[in-house]
């Protein structure tokens, strides 16, 4: 039972039964998306586990996948920069499964020399979309042809949904086709139970198939949200083309993304709204070179009461995992902007954050 925030609010247990992981390692099988090579006497694929097995990209796929496939599974209790270069060097992995960071880190670091990459077959990159342009840089720096796939899942899909295809190339920044009995229909996100759109058409990601999750673990008004009829809402903007390969675009789900592991704001605010200087906030992810994305705080104070940004920061980074820390910074503000029955209005604070950033 991983955890995860949904579209929105605080995570929340992932019921995924035997058979919805049994079918989901059974849906990777087909040979054009099957980024493995067989095990046989004289060949055992290398594979470096990353993501920590309480995420569902480092549990199915690069542990019980791998595991089932035969691999040779090498283990990081935590990721160091010099830790996976000594990988690289010592166990010469074929594999890669990666999130975008990764991807950005072994072509901006020296460190990683383009000769420690000779033995990378394929790349795997999933948890968070890679750009065209990061993938060639990547390329061009590796000086060979790796093949670089690219996933679309979530942890209440087991969790993959679609995977591009390792033979022919997908359309630049398409995840491809969803994998084999995986139904898909795109929906007007203002709404979402009328007709389906056709291809081209931008709106919300609905999937049904036999990986989606049973449930959220004792939560059931957030399970009747989030699935109908057993289509399971991504909370995640795409289209499709004429083939079905699927690009998305945007997320409406609130959750912030940090090196490919969630951090769902409304955790954050929770904890950001008991120092006793904070009378309200907002917090959204930001874009960050390495990251993907940080988090970041709009704060009002209460009446009278100064907040510093470190020490705000040092307050938050007491209480959470690293990866949710304040790295996005803290802004003042005099009031929060929120609809009329008090929800915050996220896209706000987003649309507010990107004038100030092409100001500058
Ligand atoms: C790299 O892969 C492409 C596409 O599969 C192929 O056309 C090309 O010849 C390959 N280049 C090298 C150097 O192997
Ligand atoms: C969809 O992706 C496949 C590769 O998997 C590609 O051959 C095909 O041309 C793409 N379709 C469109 C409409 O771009
Ligand atoms: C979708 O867009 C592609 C590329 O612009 C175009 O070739 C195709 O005809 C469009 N399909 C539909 C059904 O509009
Ligand atoms: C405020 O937003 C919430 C969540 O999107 C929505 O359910 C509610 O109807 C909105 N309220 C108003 C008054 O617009």
């Amino acid at each position: 039972m991983p955890y995860s925030s949904g579209t929105t609010g605080l995570p929340k247990g992932v019921e995924l039964t035997h058979s919805n992981i049994v079918s989901n390692i059974t849906q990777l099988s087909p040979e054009e998306i099957n980024y493995l090579q067989e095990t046989t006497k004289e060949h055992q694929d290398v594979i470096p586990v990353i993501l920590p097995i309480f995420h569902i990209y480092g549990l199915v796929i690069t542990t019980i996948l791998t595991l089932l496939r035969g691999c040779k599974n090498v283990y990081i209790p935590k990721f160091e920069p010099k830790q996976f270069i000594d990988i690289l060097v010592n166990y010469k992995p074929n594999v890669l499964f990666v999130a975008p960071p990764l991807v950005l880190f072994m072509t901006n670091q020296d460190a990683v020399k383009p000769e420690y990459l000779s033995p990378v077959r394929d790349i795997l990159s999933g948890a968070a979309p890679l750009g065209a342009a990061d993938e060639q840089r990547f390329l061009a720096k590796a000086k060979k042809n790796i093949t670089i796939g690219q996933g679309y899942g979530m942890t209440e899909a087991s969790p993959v949904i679609a995977l591009t295809n390792k033979k022919k190339r997908c359309p630049p920044g398409s995840t491809g086709i969803p994998v084999p009995n995986t139904e898909f229909k795109i929906v007007d996100i203002s709404n979402p139970n009328g007709p389906s759109l056709g291809p081209n058409q931008t709106g919300e990601l609905l999937v049904r198939g036999p990986q989606i999750m049973r449930g959220y673990h004792n939560r059931p008004e957030e399970t009747e949200n989030t699935i109908t009829d057993g289509w399971l809402r991504t909370g995640d903007i795409a289209f499709y083309d004429d083939d079905k390969n699927l690009t998305i675009t945007d997320r409406l789900k609130e959750l912030i993304k940090v090196k490919g592991f969630q951090v769902p704001p409304a955790e954050l605010e929770e904890i950001i709204r008991k120092h006793p200087d904070v009378l309200d906030v907002g917090v959204i992810g930001i874009p960050h070179k390495l990251f993907g994305e940080v988090p970041r705080a709009f704060v009002t104070p209460k009446p009278g009461a100064q907040i510093k940004e470190q020490k705000l920061q040092e307050f938050v980074k007491d209480k959470v995992a690293s990866y949710k820390e304040l790295k996005g910074g803290v802004q003042i503000m005099d009031r929060i902007p929120k609809n009329a029955s008090g929800k915050i209005l996220r896209r706000e604070l987003k649309d507010l954050y990107k004038k100030i950033e092409d100001k500058s």
